[in-house]
Parts: C-alpha cells; sequence; structure tokens
C-alpha cells in the first residue's frame, strides 16, 4: 500500500480509539449558559435552521473533513454524507492529495455523484494548496462536485510526522491569492491545535473570511503521530512533547469572533451543550470529527444516526433552558466565564468578554 494510504488507515484506528486525545480541555467547561425558568418557547418550535457561507443547514453542525484514499475511507465518506444530507449538515472531506497523486482513489472522494444534497468542502493542506496552484485546485473542485473548500494548516502535526513538511514560507501569500481567484467559498481550518490572535489577524490582512478554529482540547494530532511511529525514537517522543499543544478551542472562538469571521467552532466538541457553549461564544456553527468516525465505526449508519439525532436533541434542550427560540438568541446570550478561561483570555488581551459581536 502506498505511504499515504496507510497513513490514513493508521489515522482512523488511532484516532477512532479515543487514545490520542488532548489531556488539556478545550476549556468550555469554563462557560456557563444563564439558567430561564420560563423560557416562553415550546420544544418543538425551537429553531435551528442557519447558513454556513450561503448553505441552509437545519442544524449548525458540519462533521469535519477527516478521510478518503482507501476502500474504508471511501465507505466511511459515503456513510457520513448520507448522514449529512438526511439530517441537513454540512460535510468536509479528508485531505485530498491522495487522489490528486493517484487518480484512480478519486472515487473514495467521489459521493456527490450518489448522494448530492448537502454542502460538501473539500480539503487541502496548506503547503500541498500552494505547490498545485489553483487552476488544479479548480479542476479538483470540478470533479468532485465540490460547493466550497477547507484549506487546513497542520504545522504541528508536520514537525512530528517523520516525513512531514517542513517548508512553510509563502503560505500566507498563497491564500490571499486563492482567496482573489477560486470561485468556491473558501475555509482556512486548524486540525486541532486552534488559532490564536496572530494566525487570525494574518488571515484577516489576506481577505480570508471563514475559519474553522479546531482548537485544542478534542484529537491532537501531535499524539496520533506520536501513537503511530511508536518504534521511531525521536519523532514518537517529539509528539510526546507537544501532545497538548495548541491554543484551546474556547479561547481561539472568542478570538476568530473579535476578529470578525465566520466561525466553525471545532477541535473537541462533544455534546449539544458543547455546540450551545460555543454559539453563545460568537461561533455560527460546530464541527465535529472523532466522535462521528468512532459512532460510525462502533455502530455503522445507526450509529451514526443515533449519535446526530442525540446531539441535536442535546442542543435543542440547551436552547429551550436558555430561553432561546432560535439561533440569533441563543448567539445573543452572554455567557457566565470561569476563572481559566478568563485569565486565557486575559493574557492574550480578549477580556473583557462581553458576548460575541455579530
Ligand atoms: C482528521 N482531521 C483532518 N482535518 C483536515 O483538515 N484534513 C484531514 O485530512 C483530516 N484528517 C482527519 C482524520 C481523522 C481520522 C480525524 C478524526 C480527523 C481533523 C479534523 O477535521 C478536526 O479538525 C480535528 O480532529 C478536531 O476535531 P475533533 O476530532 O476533536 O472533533
Amino acid at each position: 500500500m502506498a505511504a499515504i494510504q496507510s497513513r490514513k488507515s493508521d489515522h482512523i484506528a488511532i484516532a477512532a480509539s479515543g487514545n490520542a486525545n488532548h489531556e488539556k480541555t478545550t476549556l468550555l467547561e469554563e462557560v456557563h449558559l444563564s439558567h430561564h425558568s420560563l423560557p416562553e418557547c415550546n420544544f418543538d418550535d425551537i429553531d435551528m435552521s442557519c447558513q454556513l457561507m450561503g448553505f441552509k443547514l437545519k442544524a449548525p453542525l458540519m462533521i469535519s473533513g477527516m478521510t478518503g484514499g482507501t476502500k474504508e475511507a471511501g465507505d466511511i465518506n459515503r456513510a457520513l454524507a448520507k448522514a449529512a444530507q438526511k439530517h441537513g449538515l454540512a460535510m468536509g472531506l479528508g485531505s485530498q492529495r491522495a487522489m490528486v497523486e493517484d487518480k484512480t482513489l478519486q472515487r473514495t472522494y467521489d459521493i456527490k455523484s450518489d448522494i448530492p444534497d448537502f454542502p460538501l468542502f473539500g480539503n487541502l493542506g496548506v503547503v500541498q494548496a500552494k505547490a498545485y496552484g489553483v487552476k488544479k485546485i479548480e479542476n479538483l473542485a470540478q470533479e468532485n462536485r465540490l460547493d466550497g473548500l477547507c484549506i487546513h494548516l497542520n504545522p504541528a502535526q508536520e514537525m512530528v510526522q517523520r516525513d512531514g513538511d517542513r517548508e512553510f514560507v509563502g503560505c500566507v501569500a498563497f491564500l490571499q491569492e486563492l482567496k482573489g481567484s477560486l470561485s468556491l467559498p473558501l475555509v482556512v481550518k486548524e486540525t486541532g491545535a486552534g488559532m490564536d490572535m496572530e494566525t487570525l489577524n494574518q488571515l484577516s490582512l489576506v481577505g480570508i473570511k471563514a475559519v474553522d478554529v479546531s482548537g485544542s482540547g478534542g484529537t491532537s494530532w501531535t499524539a496520533v503521530e506520536s501513537l503511530r511511529d511508536e518504534r521511531n525514537g525521536v519523532y514518537s517522543e517529539l509528539g510526546k512533547e507537544f501532545w497538548n499543544w495548541g491554543c484551546p478551542t474556547a479561547v481561539s472562538v472568542v478570538a476568530a469572533a473579535k476578529a470578525g469571521f465566520e466561525i466553525i467552532a471545532s477541535g473537541g466538541v462533544r455534546t449539544g451543550l458543547d455546540i450551545a457553549k460555543s454559539l453563545s461564544l460568537g461561533a455560527h456553527i460546530v464541527g465535529m470529527a472523532q466522535p462521528f468516525l468512532k459512532a460510525y465505526k462502533e455502530n455503522g449508519d445507526l450509529g451514526l444516526d443515533e449519535k446526530i439525532v442525540g446531539l441535536i436533541r442535546s442542543l435543542q434542550t440547551s436552547m429551550l433552558l436558555t430561553g432561546s427560540k432560535n439561533l440569533k438568541a441563543l448567539r445573543d446570550n452572554t455567557p457566565y466565564l470561569g476563572p481559566n478561561l478568563q485569565h486565557e483570555l486575559k493574557v492574550r488581551g480578549l477580556q473583557p468578554f462581553d458576548g460575541n459581536n455579530s
């Protein structure tokens, strides 16, 4: 099996096992929503519909980009797509580098021909995207009938990968070029290490409007690589040392809201209450990866379906208990913040937090 495909299989197995989580939290546990004993809304009338970059969703949830490139990955993508279409969610593909390098793998990403009715976002790492150039990326988008594109940033993962990328000069200028010429909506996403103010300012300066913060607190990609390369001394050790590297999800969301982005909050979002808290901090929707993979691996299509139904019920409950008839009302909630989150915001100049600003 080619190196990329073997890596994909390892990633699926290790991430799904739950052994590669950050030991530090998202800090969403320090976000407290106010309880309403007289909500003045009916549970069944609560409206969770919203938009992501102009695409209508039935609930503020995206299945984050995970995979592609192997038979197993193709089956996973298809199952995720069916669930996204059924529940009116958005979905991302995993990195499409494998299919650029081997055209026969395109079918493992080509899910729109059978399952057409949901917003699908493609995925490339920024270093590879820069090497391919805008024209090749446009072709890729057409081949897979993409509705949007996520460009992922993963320097921490690359540094602890034996054969990872080491050259990052020029990526900011490339994002500017891509934003200026790509015909699809563009999201810049992290992969579990979050986005601090400096990164967000750089992205803002080159015209990026939407980010998926993918903060620390959920799946750690330095941890995944460390476990993958356990027998290879130096990289495994490096992965352990940087296991908890990154900016927590709650902090990343507040920073991105302050900078005025359209925000997908992800990285360790695990419950409907986490979704509600993320939105109250300023996110527009949330993304989740590992929980969907785990649900599918454990119980197939039914597992996925039950996971999504449970998340939506819990979000709807959070909305009722905060007296929020719709997502605008939920986002207008100003949560109370615990001391650790307040401290993290303060050292970054993000305090006082006075609710999200859009
Ligand atoms: C990922 N993730 C990811 N992200 C990306 O932009 N391109 C990719 O190819 C992948 N591959 C991938 C594989 C697997 C198996 C998982 C679980 C995840 C990262 C993912 O989109 C997300 O940002 C992080 O996993 C954090 O979210 P969770 O897992 O804590 O919900």
